[in-house]
């Protein structure tokens, strides 16, 4: 977190704050023995976000990304910028660009492999859809975001026709709070 606060240092700009995140990120996920158990919990229906941290002055929360078996998340925006780091197991991600007629994919399908650090943001591609690789086991990712992402307003995109849902995604663990 300290490193996530010293990134942040006034008049960063993004790609020096990607730099510091992503290396901060690739250390805490190159191994696999600190999450506390109750942040690693599956839920049968719905994927779970749980808050690990956040900044006292919302400049960047961290949480777990927990996916149960075939679970995904709409193709959906952040509005701000993330790094994301693959903890265990598996995920693909596949970007979305916005047309006319929908959704269109923007390059191939990636995957994401334990140790794996990918970022996301407005201006290099903020628009993605992601899921659990795999049909019988739970994976997780760690994020980083730029704000409380929790209490972020967001945008879910229908892939046929692009129009947008907002949503709101709070935290598995923590209650809503209005902004
Ligand atoms: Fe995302």
């Amino acid at each position: 977190m300290n490193e996530v606060a010293a990134a942040l240092g006034e008049g960063a700009q993004e790609a020096a704050i990607f730099g510091r995140v992503s290396a901060a990120m690739t250390e805490l996920v190159g191994q696999d023995d600190w999450l506390p158990p109750e942040f690693e919990k599956p839920h049968p229906e719905f994927y779970q976000q749980y808050l690990l941290h956040r900044d006292s002055q919302d400049r960047f929360s961290v949480v777990s990304f927990v996916w149960g078996p075939v679970q995904k998340f709409p193709i959906h925006d952040h509005n701000v910028w993330g790094v994301i780091g693959m903890l265990r197991g598996s995920e693909y991600a596949q970007s979305y660009r916005c047309a006319e007629d929908g959704m269109r994919p923007e390059g191939l399908v990636e995957r994401l492999l334990p140790g794996h650090v990918e970022k996301v943001s407005p201006t290099i591609g903020d628009i993605h859809q992601v899921s659990n690789a795999y049909d019988d086991r739970v994976s997780i990712s760690i994020h980083v975001h730029g704000t409380d992402i929790g209490k972020r307003k967001r945008h879910a995109f229908d892939p046929a026709t692009g129009v947008t849902k907002d949503f709101v995604s709070g935290y598995a663990n923590a209650p809503h709070e209005a902004t």
